[in-house]
């Protein structure tokens, strides 16, 4: 059935205009004003937004983490994603070293399969590099469509890779059209540091942060940045929360490297002191990089604005604080990473980045959705609304006051690190190829109707009227 979304203000990252939209078949068939009713479904926007539905770059659903498995997965997670105006998810695909990556990628689709109630997509971890996952990658990227390789500069003896395989990664990616994405903290460094604290009898959340100091994180970035230089290759650093950090991405791209950064909500937001909470209330707050001290965030911020950052992620990596952060009391090395912010990441980056001034609306708009739909070989299929796009929108009320709440909140996991906080802006509803998943802030959508994106590599043209991937 056709629709007509009409009277809303349409946002992209470019345009802010007051329009109506003709929905077909799934996609925007036209732009314009008036638009014969016919036997079409009016939705009235009057009073609201209507961006392209958010593109969440970096999810860990159902992810086998720290002695446990992250607690929202590919249905919990995706119906927090549509609540919060998101409409695709890329996920993080962990692989196992000796085990082909294959193996590895289906065990993801059948997490995914018939649960996702949006659009996802995967990032595919690197672990290590030898022939046969040289002869198997472009069969990857060929058939499954997943153009990132993610290294972990960090977690010693679990994720960790060494700089050779980071180096091997660049390379074949720039050969075959990928974009390596870094967790970009220095895992050997803080192997010492941890150890180091817990001899010492310092076993509180505290210092999960202390032994992840600043430095940490922007020697591994720095050192990512000039390999990726070397290699003259393309780079995307996750989870940036640190001026350390910023500063070694923003003074790469002024020497022309293809280098991007994302930061994430809780490092705008929050800072170290939610560590310092008592009754280990502290470890809902542990996540890697750690939070920073509160001046950080302004460097965050300005760098989202002046564009040394382009993207925000969640970082989606959810556990309960009973019964999994719990398995790090008395040792905060056991702390399972993560968080659940997968909900609040589009509400959080309007209300206190565009109603604060501190980003334009088309600002926000590309920071959630147009810029990683670019990067990460979804434009314009994904992440803008023109004629031939899917039509993942959000109908967002711009002026509703409300406070973020564990209690009100989607996620599975039994806090939201937001607790208490207020914000202005809410989606009311969210559809993902024209149908809604969310209407007048009910869930309606069907697990499964999510569909598996296969992406185009890096940096290739694309064109709407041209053979879109699907
Ligand atoms: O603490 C975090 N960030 N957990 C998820 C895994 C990762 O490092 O991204
Ligand atoms: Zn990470
Ligand atoms: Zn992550």
């Amino acid at each position: 059935m056709k629709k007509i979304v009409k009277n809303g203000i349409i946002v992209t990252a470019t345009d802010t205009y007051q329009a109506d939209l003709l929905i077909d078949n799934g996609k925007i068939a036209a732009i314009g004003q008036d638009f014969p009713v016919g036997g079409a479904e009016v939705i009235d926007a009057k009073g609201s937004y209507v961006f392209p539905g958010g593109i969440d770059p970096h999810t860990h659903l159902e992810m086998p983490f720290g002695g446990t498995v992250s607690k929202d997965d590919f249905e919990t997670g995706t119906i927090a994603a549509a609540f919060g105006g998101t409409t695709t998810v890329i996920d993080f695909c962990l692989t196992n070293k000796g085990e082909p990556m294959q193996n590895a990628i289906q065990t993801w689709h059948a997490k995914s399969k018939d649960k996702a109630v949006i659009d996802y997509s995967f990032h595919l971890m690197i672990g290590e590099i030898n022939e046969d996952v040289l002869e198997e990658l472009p069969v990857v990227m060929e058939e499954e469509g997943i153009t990132s390789f993610k290294v972990f500069m960090a977690y010693k003896n679990v994720f960790q890779a060494d700089d050779g395989t980071l180096f091997r990664t660049l390379i074949a990616a720039k050969e075959l059209g990928g974009l390596v994405m870094v967790h970009a903290e220095n895992g050997d460094v803080i192997e010492y540091l941890v150890n180091k604290a817990l001899e010492e009898g310092n076993t509180d959340p505290i210092y999960h942060a202390l032994t992840r100091p600043p430095q940490v994180e922007g020697e591994a970035t720095g050192r990512a940045v000039e390999l990726t230089g070397l290699a003259n290759s393309q780079l995307y650093v996750v989870h940036v929360s640190c001026a350390e950090a910023v500063e070694k991405i923003a003074n790469a791209r002024r020497k022309g490297y293809d280098v991007w950064g994302e930061t994430c909500p809780q490092y705008l937001v929050l800072d170290q002191t939610y560590l310092e909470k008592s009754d280990f209330e502290g470890a809902k707050y542990v996540w890697s990089p750690p939070l920073r001290e509160k001046w950080h965030q302004d460097v965050l911020w300005n760098a989202l604005k002046n564009g040394d950052l382009q993207t925000l992620g969640s970082d989606q990596c959810s556990f309960d604080f009973n019964g999994q952060k719990d398995l790090g009391k008395g040792d905060f090395s056991k702390i399972p990473n993560g968080g659940p912010i997968i909900e609040d990441r589009v509400s959080i980056l309007f209300s206190e980045g565009v109603k604060k001034g501190r980003i334009t609306l088309n600002q926000f708009v590309d920071i959630m959705a147009t810029r990683n739909a670019k990067l990460f070989g979804l434009y314009p299929q994904k992440g803008t609304i023109a004629v031939g796009t899917d039509a993942d929108l959000v109908i967002f009320d711009p002026n509703v006051e409300r406070t973020i709440s564990a209690e009100f909140h989607h996620m599975a996991a039994d806090y939201n690190p937001f607790e208490g906080m207020k914000v202005t802006g809410e989606p009311v509803s969210v559809l993902s190829r024209g149908e809604f998943v969310i209407r007048d802030k009910q869930f309606v959508g069907k697990l499964g109707k999510g569909q598996y994106l296969k992406r185009r590599r890096y940096n290739t043209p694309s064109n709407v009227t041209n053979k879109v991937i699907n």
